[in-house]
């Protein structure tokens, strides 16, 4: 792309873009794409939505940056006052902003061992949580993330993932976390649990309930923190404003970025008041976390992120997806048409061949094929064979039905 650029930072589509709205991007070209990738998770609320530009546009004119840790400012703290009345739990919230997801899963690590004095970490089989030295080891993934780095800090253990959507049942995982408290590691030395409601990366797997709710009577008898990474899921992403509401449980804290903001960096850890406050004065912070741009436009992002826009949004994406999905299974369109997974609509669309293998070879085909014909996806999954939808929940009827037409035009078209 650019000598000037690390050869080690990859990119699923090899084009330049230019500019954006709601779900379309233009590329330098002047060509147009369906955008149904959405900065991965970030832009559910479209390309340069106007509540937030405008928001970003007031307040540059009235301060661009100071650092909390030096001078509390009013974006920082109307934000964390939104926010903690958006989280849907029953208990006191309190938080810490950040710049990214993998930040705020950094500064969970931090605040767990502080309110427990326990440094042990469960983490599953395909999840994601970032790529910073830390974040690396809780990923249930090796390549690429974890390969060339050398030892990573820990301890994190991973257990499977009990999931419809990979066959992974709870009586697996449950099992698989009986051995690991009997073989690999003693339980009063575990901080916490960190999972995905709805695995992102993994490939949109939704958590079976009933494990999450084991998990979480587990976690308050041994006096282990539950922490629900909703970098991806959160924000309307399953059509309600966080997606561990499905799961029956409320976690003890929540990881928060991605749409948070509409696009612009920032990040969150909240949750249980009593946890918050253990670490030294001084132990939370960061030169630029909670700017005060990126406070403002996340302001302007949780107004528009009613209840009821949520769920209109949301039913109007899922029965999109959902009935087309069938159409194409009852047409028999492609014999390399999987499993449907996830919720709501946060869904991916499985390519497996007729053997049941993970189509990984047609999924690179489907990309590439799809961009050309102006629509742009995002691939998901150990073996990359999972396209996940991450559509602007403010898509367009038409433009949505024209970005499914592409995608099964295409698909059709797989040799
Ligand atoms: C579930 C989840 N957690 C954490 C992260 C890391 O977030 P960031 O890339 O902002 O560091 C991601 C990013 O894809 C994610 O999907």
């Amino acid at each position: 792309m650019s000598e000037h650029i690390s050869e080690s930072i990859s990119f699923v589509h090899s084009m330049t873009l230019s500019h954006g709205r709601n779900a379309e991007v233009w590329d330098i070209n002047g060509k147009r794409y369906i955008d149904f990738v959405g900065g991965i998770g970030v832009l559910n609320l479209g390309h340069c939505n106007p509540q937030v530009v405008q928001a970003i546009q007031e307040q540059a004119t009235r301060l661009t940056h100071y650092c909390f840790n030096a001078t509390p400012h009013q974006p920082y703290l109307q934000f964390m006052e939104r926010l903690t009345q958006f989280i849907p739990v029953s208990y006191p919230l309190s938080g810490m902003l950040t710049n990214s997801g993998a930040e705020a899963a950094e500064n969970a690590l931090k605040i767990v061992r502080g309110a427990t004095g326990r440094t042990a970490v469960i983490a599953f089989d395909g999840g994601f949580h970032g790529r910073t030295l830390a974040t690396l080891n809780l990923n249930g993934k090796v390549a690429p993330y974890k390969q060339k780095v050398g030892v990573l800090p820990g301890p994190v253990f991973h257990i499977p993932y009990p999931s419809k959507d990979n066959g992974v049942t709870t009586e697996q995982a449950l099992k698989a976390m009986d051995r690991l408290f009997s073989v690999e590691i003693d339980v009063n030395d575990v901080a916490c649990f960190m999972f995905e409601p709805v695995q992102g990366e993994g490939g949109f797997l939704a958590m079976e309930p009933d494990f999450a709710q084991a998990l979480r009577a587990f976690c308050t008898e041994k006096g282990i923190v539950l922490i629900a990474d909703e970098i991806q899921s959160g924000f309307g992403r399953t059509g309600q404003r966080f997606a561990f509401s499905r799961l029956g449980i409320e976690p003890d804290l929540i990881l928060l970025g991605k749409s948070i903001a509409g696009g612009i960096p920032l990040g969150a850890v909240v949750g249980r008041k009593a946890l918050l406050d253990n670490l030294p004065k001084g132990g939370l912070g960061g030169t630029y976390s909670g700017n005060p741009i990126a406070c403002a436009a996340g302001l302007a992002s949780l107004a528009q992120m009613t209840d009821e826009h949520l769920s209109s949004w949301g039913e109007q994406q899922e029965s999109a997806i959902v009935s087309r999905y069938t159409a194409w299974q009852a047409s028999k369109l492609s014999p390399y048409l999987g499993r449907l997974t996830g919720v709501g609509c946060m869904r991916g669309i499985e390519l497996a061949t007729p053997d049941g293998a993970p189509a990984t070879k047609q999924l690179a085909e489907l990309l590439t094929s799809a961009r050309e014909a102006g629509l742009l996806l995002m691939p998901s999954g150990k073996s990359r064979h999972i396209i996940r939808l991450l559509i602007p929940l403010t898509i367009e009827p038409d433009v949505l039905n024209e970005g499914l037409d592409i995608f099964e035009r295409c698909l059709a078209a797989l040799a």
